[in-house]
């Protein structure tokens, strides 16, 4: 088989690559390792910058997201037992972000590509580059017992942190760059009216939390744990009381509990890899960078590295213009490292770190009272909030 492009990984990245690359006649394979349902069942942040929902609508895929979603032009800051707003609209000039979870995204890029005949191959297993340093590189996979090979013009590793394709560039090309935080985030879903309308960050010296929300019966709540506990150790008793002893009382005091119908623990990393390209190979997303989910950043880095594959294969493809693609490697790095910046500032700004010196915490404290005392400084968490352009 060939095809133009042969995207690896059926993550919100590369569907929506291959969606909006249909669109314009480029023609697409997606090869996903997992069944669909295996990839729907992932619950991942869920808010979304206005510049992703943009491209969702250009890959005619925003329909449910602007009927469903919900739009902030806010969100909280509880520290000290007190509430403070952060008024993004104000300090963006009238920007907002769209609260919709990423569950709900990936679903309506799948329903986009069924109903467009998009070639998405699910349980692909032992997916292997081939000859990406060449002209001609092909991907193999097996399905079963046989093995099919797919000849291509470019490959796409969509496939996320776990996946092959950054594996395939050489050591010796390959750099990266990576930063462990001491804790993971323990998230609670439950069937519940969420405490807030907007979402509250919370900075406690007992630890971070997060009241968010999926929709106005389904909350999405957070708290900063060890890296050494297990979900299995968190009763639902023991998670909402450790949540309302970070809140402030006025907060707490209006709750609303339930059981829990998803409780897992995530780790929080960062991590980049350069270059994003090797030949023939682009990589974009979560399998060429990861943040922690402090700021929510990780799927809006994933649409900028995508608007700028797409743009440059169009360019490519339509007017034998390769500029895009030479420069899509130090384009897209430029955005991501400040993503990562912006990520690293606020889990630096919200977050009790073991072991830190008495010092880094006065630090803590000032960057919060600065942050709330300036516009200055504020208009610059908004900018980043909403979303830097692409
Ligand atoms: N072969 C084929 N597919 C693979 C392979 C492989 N060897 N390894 C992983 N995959 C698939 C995964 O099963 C997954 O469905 O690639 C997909 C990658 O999807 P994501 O991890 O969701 O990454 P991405 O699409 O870049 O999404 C951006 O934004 O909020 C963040 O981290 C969050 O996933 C999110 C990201
Ligand atoms: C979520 O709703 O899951 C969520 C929201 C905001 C974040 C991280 C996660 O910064």
């Amino acid at each position: 088989m060939k095809v133009q492009v042969c995207i690896i990984g059926g993550g919100p990245s590369g569907l929506l690559l291959s969606q909006l690359l249909h669109l314009q006649g480029i023609d697409t394979i997606v090869l996903e390792k997992y069944s669909r349902d295996h990839v729907l069942a992932r619950i991942r942040a869920g808010v979304l910058e206005h510049g992703f929902a943009k491209l969702m609508r250009e890959a005619q895929c925003g329909e449910r997201m602007d009927r469903e979603g919900e739009i902030h032009h806010g969100f909280h800051i509880a520290h000290d037992g007190r509430l403070d707003r952060v008024d993004l609209h104000r300090h963006s000039g009238g920007n907002s972000v769209i609260v919709y979870g990423q569950t709900e995204v990936t679903r309506d890029l799948y329903e986009a590509r069924d109903r467009l005949g998009g070639n998405v191959v699910h349980n692909a297993e032992d997916v292997t580059l081939h000859d990406i340093a060449s002209d001609a590189p092909y991907v193999t996979y097996r399905a079963g017992d046989e093995v099919v090979r797919i000849d291509c013009e470019y490959v796409v590793g969509a496939d996320g942190f776990h996946g092959v394709s950054r594996r395939s560039i050489p050591n010796d090309v390959l750099r990266e760059y990576e930063k462990v935080y001491p804790f993971g985030w323990l998230g609670v879903l439950s069937r519940t009216r969420p405490v807030s309308p907007e979402l509250i960050y919370v900075k406690h010296a007992r630890g971070f939390a997060l009241c968010s929300l999926r929709s106005q019966v389904l909350s999405r709540y957070y708290i900063q744990v060890p890296l050494t506990d297990k979900p299995e150790d968190w009763s639902d008793d023991a998670f909402w009381a450790e949540l309302k002893r970070r809140l402030p009382d006025e907060v707490a005091g209006r709750l609303i509990t339930g059981p829990s119908i998803e409780k897992s623990i995530a780790p929080l990393r960062s991590f980049v890899a350069e270059p994003m390209r090797y030949g023939r190979l682009f990589l974009a997303g979560d399998a060429a960078h990861i943040v922690p989910p402090t700021g929510a950043r990780g799927l809006n880095s994933a649409a900028s590295d995508i608007y700028y594959l797409y743009h440059a294969l169009i360019d490519h493809y339509r007017k034998g213009d390769d500029k895009g693609l030479d420069g899509y490697s130090e384009r897209a790095l430029a955005r991501v490292w400040k993503a990562q910046r912006f990520s690293w500032w606020m889990t630096t700004l919200l977050h009790r770190f073991p072991d830190r010196l008495p010092y880094d915490d006065q630090l803590q404290q000032t960057e919060m009272a600065y942050l709330l005392s300036s516009e200055t400084a504020m208009r610059l968490l908004v900018e980043n909030y909403v979303g830097l352009p692409f």
